[in-house]
C-alpha cells in the first residue's frame, strides 16, 4: 500500500474505528448561565474534548423543541433551539472543532416531530382527509363514534400510542399515532413528501459541515400499511423494501460529497441478519449494538454478546460500535454495582442497592475493554468522570414524559442527565455560574468527582480514559480490525489478541488470575502485580 492510498483509506473509513463523544446538550456546559447546557458552553469546553482524544462528537437533537422528550421532540429541523443559541453558533462551533480534528455527527429524528411542528398544526387545522393529515398517521378511530383507538398499539413510553383530536369545527375527531409521547406524532414515510422534506434536511445540514447523523429510531420508520393490531412481539412493519429505499437514497446524498459522511442507526432489531441488512455497503455505514450495554457483568455473556456482534456485521463488512451507556439508560457505574448488572428497560431496577466502589472497578475494567474492541465507540458525557446514575431526583422535578406516561411506574432517564461537574466543592460545579440552579438537582458528593479534582489524579476514571484513548488513537491495531481471542484461559476470563504485539485481559471471576505471557503492561484498570486483580481489565505489549 502506497503512503497515498493509506492516507485516503484512513480518510475515508474515520468513522470504522473512531472514538465518539455523545454531548446532551442541555447537561454538558452552560455557557450563558442560565442553568441550561448550550452551544457556547459546548465550545468553551472543545479543548477538553481535544485533549481526551476523541475522534468525533455526537450532539443530541439541538433544534427547536418544546423540549417535552429532551429535544427529540423537533419543532424546527433547519435551525438551533433559542435556550442552547443560534444556527450562527452552531456553524462556528462546528468549524472550531474541524480545526482541532473533532467530526460532528448531529441527531436526526425522522420517525417523528413535535406537535409544535408546522406540519402537525396545518393538519390540524386541515381537517380529515386533507393532503396536510397524509404527512402523519391520522385515522377514524373503531366504535359507533370513533371513540376507541384505530388499533392496540402501545406507546414506547407508556399508554395507548393513538391520541383522539378535536376537529376544528369543535367535533371529536381523528385519531394520530405516536409511538412514543403523544407530543411526538408519527411521519408517515409512504409519503413522498415527507421524504423529500427529510432530504433536504440532510444537504441542509451537510452544507454547513457536519460529518453525519445518528439516525432516531432507525428501524422505526414504515409502519404496515393497514396498521393491524400487535401481537405480543414487536409492532408489525411491512414495507422492508420501502425503508431501505430511503436509506439508499440518503446514502446517495452523503456519498455526493467529498469527504466521507455516515449514517449511524439507533436501532433495537433482534434479529441479526435484519441488522445486517440496514449495513449493506450501500446503506447506513453503522448501528448502535445495545446487546453489549444490556447484557450482564459476565464473562460468557459478553464474549457471546461479542461473538454475535462480530459475527452480525462480517458479511455486510460494517464495523461494530460498542457503548456502555447513553441518555437513555441508567449509568454503568450504577448497574455494575448491583446484585443484578445487567439493564432492561422494562425494570430499570429503580433504588435497587448499589456499591459504587464495585460499579466503578467494574466500569475502569468496561472502559478498557470496550475502547479494546474491534470498531467504533461512544463515550455518553459523564462516564469519563464515573458518574452515577443520579436515583433520589424529587418526583417534582423528573422532566422525562416517560414518568409521566407510566404513572412513575418507569422512574425515567432523567437520572442519567444530571449536569456534569468541572469544577468546584459545591453545585452547579462549574457547569453554570454560581447563583443559578441548574435544570436538574446535581448531588453535593460529585464535588469529588468533577473534571478540576479528577485531573492530573493518576488513579482517576478521568486519566484513565485520557490514557486509554491515546493509547488507542497512537496503536493501529486498536479501532476498526478484527479480534483473536486467547486459549487456554480460566473460567470468567476474556482474553484476546488485536494484533501480534497487543492483548487485552479481563477478569470478571472473583479470584486473581495469571497473566498471560507479556513484554510489557501497557495500562490496567487497576495495579496488577504478578496475577490479575478480580473486576480489573489489563492491555498488554506481548
Ligand atoms: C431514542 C432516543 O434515544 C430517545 O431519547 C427518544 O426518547 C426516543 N428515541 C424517541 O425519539
Amino acid at each position: 500500500m502506497t503512503d497515498s492510498t493509506t492516507d485516503s483509506t484512513t480518510r475515508q473509513s474515520w468513522w470504522r474505528g473512531a472514538a465518539i463523544y455523545q454531548v446532551y446538550v442541555r447537561s454538558f456546559a452552560d455557557g450563558d448561565g442560565d442553568g441550561t447546557g448550550d452551544l457556547a458552553g459546548v465550545r468553551s469546553r472543545l479543548p477538553y474534548l481535544a485533549d481526551l482524544g476523541i475522534d468525533a462528537i455526537w450532539f443530541n437533537p439541538w433544534y427547536p423543541s418544546p423540549m417535552d422528550d429532551g429535544g427529540y421532540d423537533v419543532a424546527d429541523y433547519r435551525d438551533i433551539e433559542p435556550v442552547f443559541g443560534s444556527l450562527a453558533e452552531a456553524e462556528k462551533l462546528i468549524e472550531e472543532a474541524h480545526t482541532l480534528g473533532i467530526k460532528i455527527i448531529i441527531d436526526i429524528v425522522p420517525n417523528h416531530c413535535s406537535d409544535s411542528h408546522p406540519w402537525f398544526a396545518a393538519a390540524l387545522a386541515a381537517g380529515p382527509g386533507s393532503p396536510e393529515r397524509e404527512r402523519f398517521w391520522f385515522r377514524r378511530g373503531r366504535g359507533d363514534g370513533g371513540e376507541l383507538p384505530p388499533n392496540n398499539w402501545q406507546s414506547r413510553f407508556g399508554g395507548p400510542a393513538w391520541t383522539r383530536v378535536t376537529e376544528p369545527d369543535g367535533s371529536p375527531g381523528e385519531w394520530f399515532l405516536h409511538l412514543y409521547s403523544s407530543r411526538q406524532p408519527d411521519l408517515n414515510w409512504t409519503n413522498p413528501e415527507v421524504a423529500e422534506e427529510f432530504e433536504d434536511i440532510l444537504r441542509f445540514w451537510f452544507n454547513r459541515g457536519v460529518d453525519g447523523f445518528r439516525i432516531d429510531v432507525a428501524d422505526g420508520l414504515v409502519k404496515a400499511d393497514d396498521l393491524p393490531d400487535a401481537g405480543d412481539g414487536p409492532l408489525p412493519y411491512s414495507d422492508l423494501d420501502g425503508v431501505h429505499e430511503i436509506y439508499r437514497t440518503w446514502r446517495r446524498i452523503a456519498d455526493g460529497y467529498p469527504d466521507q459522511r455516515v449514517f449511524v442507526g439507533e436501532m433495537w432489531l433482534p434479529d441479526p441478519e435484519r441488522f445486517a441488512m440496514y449495513l449493506r455497503p450501500d446503506e447506513l455505514h453503522s448501528a448502535f449494538n445495545f446487546d453489549f450495554l444490556s447484557c450482564p457483568w459476565d464473562a460468557s455473556r459478553l464474549r457471546a454478546v461479542v461473538d454475535a456482534t462480530l459475527a452480525a456485521h462480517a458479511p455486510v463488512d460494517a464495523p461494530a460500535t460498542w457503548v456502555l451507556s447513553n441518555h437513555d439508560v441508567t449509568r454503568h457505574v450504577t448497574r455494575y454495582g448491583r446484585a443484578d448488572t445487567s439493564f432492561s428497560f422494562a425494570d430499570r431496577q429503580h433504588l435497587a442497592p448499589t456499591d459504587r466502589e464495585l460499579g466503578l472497578r467494574r466500569a475502569r475494567a468496561a472502559a478498557l475493554l470496550t475502547l479494546a474492541l474491534p470498531g467504533a465507540v461512544y463515550i455518553y458525557q459523564g462516564e469519563e468522570l464515573g458518574l452515577s446514575e443520579v436515583e433520589d431526583l424529587p418526583d417534582s422535578l423528573r422532566q422525562d414524559p416517560v414518568f409521566e406516561r407510566t404513572a412513575g411506574a418507569d422512574i425515567g432517564r432523567d437520572g442519567c442527565r444530571v449536569p456534569l461537574p468541572w469544577s468546584g466543592d459545591a453545585p452547579p460545579f462549574g457547569f453554570n455560574a454560581a447563583g443559578t440552579a441548574p435544570w436538574l438537582p446535581q448531588p453535593p458528593s460529585w464535588s469529588s468527582v468533577t473534571v478540576a479534582a479528577q485531573t492530573d489524579d493518576p488513579d482517576s476514571m478521568l486519566e484513565l480514559y485520557r490514557r486509554a484513548l491515546r493509547l488507542r488513537a497512537d496503536d493501529p491495531a486498536l479501532g476498526d480490525g478484527t479480534l483473536g481471542w486467547l486459549s487456554g484461559q480460566s473460567a470468567g476470563v476474556l482474553a484476546f489478541t488485536r494484533s501480534e504485539t497487543f492483548a487485552c485481559v479481563v477478569n470478571l471471576s472473583a479470584a486473581p488470575v495469571e497473566l498471560p505471557a507479556h513484554r510489557e503492561v501497557l495500562l490496567a484498570s487497576r495495579p496488577v502485580e504478578q496475577t490479575l486483580p478480580p473486576d480489573t481489565t489489563v492491555w498488554l505489549r506481548i
